[in-house]
């Protein structure tokens, strides 16, 4: 089960990709907006991080959850995907949607490596 868990948070790190990789290509872009890439790196985010937290607290893996951690990564990245929905339809540029998206990210990958969601 471990390989498993493993495999998921490689995904996880890809949905991560996505979301960073998505808003760091547009930098010089006039049009910044979310992209459909950004928006489907959110979903992977929420899917695997979902399914780690299952692993760990079914006792499939000896990971230890933080919930604190994970929740408060949880409500931002619940806000990212609002975000993301909510411009989705809209015509572009949409620079405030594009960087609230941006900096979330970043906040959460702070939150994950200082805080740690799991040991
Ligand atoms: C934009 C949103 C997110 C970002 C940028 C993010 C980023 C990261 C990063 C960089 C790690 C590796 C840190 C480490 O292992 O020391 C990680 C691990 C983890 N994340 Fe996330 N995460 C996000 C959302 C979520 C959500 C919504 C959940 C749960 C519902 C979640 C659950 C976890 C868990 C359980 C781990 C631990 C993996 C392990 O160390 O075994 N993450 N995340």
């Amino acid at each position: 089960m471990q390989f498993v868990y493993n495999v998921i948070l490689v995904l996880h790190f890809v949905g991560l990709a996505a979301l960073l990789g998505g808003f760091a290509a547009q930098m010089k872009s006039p049009d910044k907006h979310v992209t459909k890439v950004m928006y489907h790196g959110t979903l992977l985010q929420l899917i695997t991080g979902a399914l780690m937290v299952v692993f760990a607290e079914a006792g499939w893996v000896d990971e230890t959850i933080n919930h604190s951690v994970v929740g408060t990564k949880l409500l931002i990245l619940i806000v990212i995907l609002v975000i993301a929905v909510w411009s989705r339809k809209k015509p572009a540029p949409q620079v405030k949607a594009w960087a609230a998206v941006g900096i979330l990210t970043l906040i959460n990958i702070c939150i994950a490596v200082f805080a740690g969601a799991a040991s």
